[in-house]
């Protein structure tokens, strides 16, 4: 009789291609059977199941633990940010390790991997955002892909933190990248209008507060900057991922590339699915502040209807955390505001209560969102995002039954507000298991410090 370590019992696996009622057997991490009635012997710890919903592991694209940035460091770290992200049903991540200008794309992945490799609880991995087109910059793209790093990110705006990347930078990356099986992501915002329109609000920030932040940044900055970066991608031939993407005028780009045959996909994230930039108006408007800022109604609707007919197929959060007293620093200047929001540990429940409970999502739509594509495109399939025989035993017991109201006290994350406070949710996370260990039971951690183990990704990954 074959041994498992774990048993999920009775449960319905939900891909995001099957549907099915069978048991999970695990062993050493992996997934070994999946079949009706599997027996278990007396060492073997049994997850039931019953009533629940068994997805494959969120995964999350985009998060940004520890970051330095806006003048200080996002406030979860790789031990807190990833153990929010168990609690809320992610099993992998994927972070950025940003070059410094003048130094190498490799000096920087090892120094993220120095301050993430002891201390992260789930798996995860890195893009490597280029910054610089230095003499070695272009000959280091073949080798940071075959470390396991295939995707890179470029930010087409933040002259002040040194990122910026011109647009003769990332013509070249996408020519490269392309030889190589590699993507680029890019944030796409257009620099020099955008720059413009902060310093004609600046003048007036008395008056606009918080909601000066969305004035200086129109929709059609967004969607000027995606529609250059697809031409650079439509003229080298190279791969292009928009990252956060928040409008509707973008979601329409997107279309019309893939119409004609452009390598493009595009990321969105729960806040510009659900928040509207009234929220600036409030009391606390400048904790919302993100760039790219959370857009209008209907780019919300825009947005959705994009992720249900395919011209968007990835949900993830960028999560860069910032406390209350970190956004402090703005004292009245929208310029100051630390940008970012929590969003890991939220994303798979918000996604089922909106996408599948609310708008009726196919539940194999859903999990196609939030841990297959990912996966594909990625490079992590199907070690990650599917349970087969073979793959990692990376499982999210959910219960679409279970109602949750949230609150940022009751979350694991080290933020002390969240942007969806009191917003109700039908469905949690039960249990999390990553490689075929628990850790989480119902929102709150019960795993092991430096469990997570970074993950080598191939190059070529597609949908
Ligand atoms: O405001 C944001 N999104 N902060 C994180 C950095 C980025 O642009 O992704
Ligand atoms: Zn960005
Ligand atoms: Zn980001």
């Amino acid at each position: 009789m074959p041994s498992y370590d774990l048993i999920v019992k009775n449960g319905k696996i939900i891909t995001a291609t099957d549907t099915m009622e069978a048991d999970i057997g695990v062993e050493k991490g992996k997934i070994v059977a999946i079949e009706k009635d599997l027996a278990s012997e007396s060492g073997t710890t049994i997850i039931d199941a019953k009533g629940m919903y068994v997805f494959p592991g969120g995964i999350d694209v985009h998060v940004h633990l520890q970051l330095p940035f806006s003048g200080t460091i996002s406030a979860d770290d790789f031990e807190n940010g990833t153990k929010a992200a168990a609690c809320g049903g992610v099993t992998t991540v994927i972070d950025f390790a940003i070059q410094q200008k003048g130094n190498t794309i490799m000096d920087a992945v090892k120094a993220r991997r120095a301050e993430a490799d002891p201390n992260v609880c789930i798996d995860y991995g890195l893009h490597a955002a280029i910054t610089d087109w230095n003499e070695t910059t272009q000959a280091e793209i073949k080798q940071v892909i075959d470390y396991g790093i295939p995707t890179f990110k470029m930010f087409m705006i933040y002259k002040n933190e040194g990122w910026m990347a011109d647009d003769g930078m990332l013509f070249q990356a996408l020519e490269e990248t392309m030889k190589h099986g590699g993507h680029i992501g890019v944030h796409a915002e257009s620099v020099d209008v955008l720059d413009m329109l902060i310093e004609r609000y600046a003048k007036e920030k008395e008056t606009w507060g918080a909601y000066g932040h969305t004035l200086s940044r129109p929709c059609y900055t967004e969607e000027e900057a995606i529609m250059r970066a697809i031409k650079w991608a439509e003229a080298t031939g190279g791969k292009l991922y928009i990252v956060h993407m928040s409008t509707g005028e973008g979601a329409d780009a997107v279309h019309a590339a893939k119409e004609r045959g452009v390598n493009v996909h595009a990321e969105t994230c729960p806040q510009y699915l659900l928040l509207d930039d009234e929220v600036f108006k409030g009391e606390n408007g400048h904790l919302y502040a993100t760039c790219p800022q959370v857009k209008k109604p209907h780019d919300n609707e825009r947005l959705w209807k994009g992720l249900l007919e395919g011209d968007v197929e990835i949900v993830a959060t960028d999560t860069c955390t910032f406390t209350t007293e970190q956004k402090a620093a703005w004292n009245g200047d929208f310029r100051k505001i630390p940008f970012g929001m929590p969003g890991v540990e939220t994303m798979v429940p918000l996604m089922y209560t909106e996408g599948v409970s609310n708008r009726g999502m196919p539940l194999n739509q859903f999990v196609a969102l939030v841990s297959s594509n990912p996966a594909k495109l990625f490079g992590m399939y199907p070690q990650k995002g599917a349970l087969e025989v073979g793959s990692d035993a990376d499982i999210l017991v959910f219960n679409p039954e279970r109602k949750v109201t949230i609150h940022a006290e009751d979350l694991q994350t080290n933020c002390d507000w969240s942007p969806f406070e009191g917003w109700k949710l039908q469905g949690y996370p039960h249990v999390t298991i990553s490689r075929g260990k628990v850790v989480a039971k119902e929102g709150k951690f019960v795993g092991t410090v430096g469990h997570g183990n970074f993950i080598q990704r191939k190059p070529h990954g597609n949908l």
